[in-house]
């Protein structure tokens, strides 16, 4: 008999964990730095995700667990009722214009300023190691994060706890599920590697004990929403936009990780292939071989064009292509990517802060500018 099977394409619908996709384009979340200091989106940011939501699934900026876990302004949250009520907003435009939203969720970790924190106290990290980093202030000007305070051992389930309110929040502001950030150097991924976290509890050490607390916040977000509604995020070998050291060794630690994680049937892994916002180069880390430990569906970014991307999913290699950069000045990718049109470049000035400059104000192909 004929093999029916019809291959692999990046615009056929299929199916990530629970989630029905309507084709492989996925939106990488993207901070933009457009909520209001407390954390809440305006109208804009409903926009701004009604006109992406023909990507098969949009997943959001980085979304902070509390008022701790920032380390941004402007950045938004997802941890009382304004964020949840704004929130609300963007996921009801989203479904009626046809498309999934997934919630990132962060804590920032060591990346954070006592500017942005109650009471001016310090960032909480695995261990007291300052970054060399730049975050943005409230005042817009940009910082070396503070030094951090080391968490004792009895505060880590009170950050699980966060986690999981977070994650109810989300519920409530009916996502169609969770992307867990433990990627680009934040909390969870400060705890994975070795040079970030010196502890000496059952929370650092052997790789054990450095996933210990990511895997318990996977587990936690999963007791609320069912595992196949909930992903997570690596980026092996990213070293942050400054230079947090890599983890000694990023096969063992994030394949053994991969590993875990797979036991728990989770929707999928998303992988950051490369330093974030690098080129996709071949490296030293084999991204197959982290899939397979995993072994189960697979979104890859960084990098990734067309063509690159056709490939990948033809190929196998993922079921999902996430792209980032070419969101921010083309909300009608997925449209472009069918018919070979051009992509438009965003004005990196406007990536983080301000209005709807940058932000709303791109055409999609076809249609007149406003200029
Ligand atoms: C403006 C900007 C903001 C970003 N914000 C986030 C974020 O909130 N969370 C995250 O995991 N990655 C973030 N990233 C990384 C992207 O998701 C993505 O990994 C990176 O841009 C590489 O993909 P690309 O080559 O398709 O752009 C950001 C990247 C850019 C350019």
């Amino acid at each position: 008999m004929m093999n029916q099977q019809v291959p692999n394409n990046l615009f056929s619908p299929t199916k990530i964990g629970a989630i029905d996709v309507s084709n492989r384009v996925a939106m990488a979340p993207l901070t933009r730095s457009r909520a209001d200091m407390e954390g809440v989106h305006s109208e804009l940011a409903v926009e701004y995700y009604r006109q992406r939501a023909s990507a098969g699934l949009i997943i959001t900026e980085a979304t902070n667990i509390s008022q701790e876990g920032r380390g941004y302004a402007f950045t938004p949250g997802i941890y009382n009722d304004a964020q949840i009520a704004a929130w609300r907003k963007v996921t009801d435009a989203v479904h009626e214009a046809g498309g999934k939203i997934v919630c990132q969720l962060w804590h920032v970790g060591r990346m954070s300023h006592v500017d942005l924190q109650e009471n001016n106290v310090a960032p909480v990290a695995p261990s007291a190691i300052q970054a060399d980093e730049l975050i943005f202030l409230p005042d817009q000007t940009q910082a070396r994060p503070s030094m951090p305070r080391a968490l004792e051992t009895d505060e880590i389930p009170r950050i699980v706890e966060d986690y999981r309110n977070a994650a109810r929040c989300a519920r409530d502001a009916n996502f169609d599920g969770i992307e867990v950030h433990a990627a680009n150097c934040y909390l969870l991924d400060q705890f994975i590697r070795d040079s970030t976290n010196r502890r000496t509890d059952k929370y650092g050490g052997s790789v054990e004990n450095r996933t210990r607390f990511p895997v318990d916040v996977v587990t936690a977000i999963s007791e609320i929403w069912g595992p196949d509604r909930v992903g997570v995020r690596l980026s092996p070998i990213t070293r942050a936009v400054g230079d947090t050291p890599l983890d000694s060794d990023p096969q063992g630690t994030y394949g053994y990780l991969a590993k875990r994680l797979g036991s728990l049937g989770l929707a999928y892994l998303h992988c950051v292939e490369g330093q974030t916002r690098g080129p996709n180069a071949a490296s030293n880390f084999d991204f197959m071989e982290l899939r397979a430990s995993f072994g189960g569906q697979y979104i890859a970014n960084n990098g990734y064009d067309r063509d690159l991307a056709v490939k990948a999913v033809h190929s196998g290699h993922a079921d999902m292509i996430a792209f980032g950069q070419a969101y921010i000045a083309n909300p009608d990718l997925v449209e472009r990517l069918k018919i070979g049109a051009p992509l438009a470049d965003g004005v990196k000035s406007t990536y983080y802060g301000g209005g709807a400059e940058g932000y709303t104000d791109y055409p999609t192909f076809g249609s007149k500018t406003s200029s």
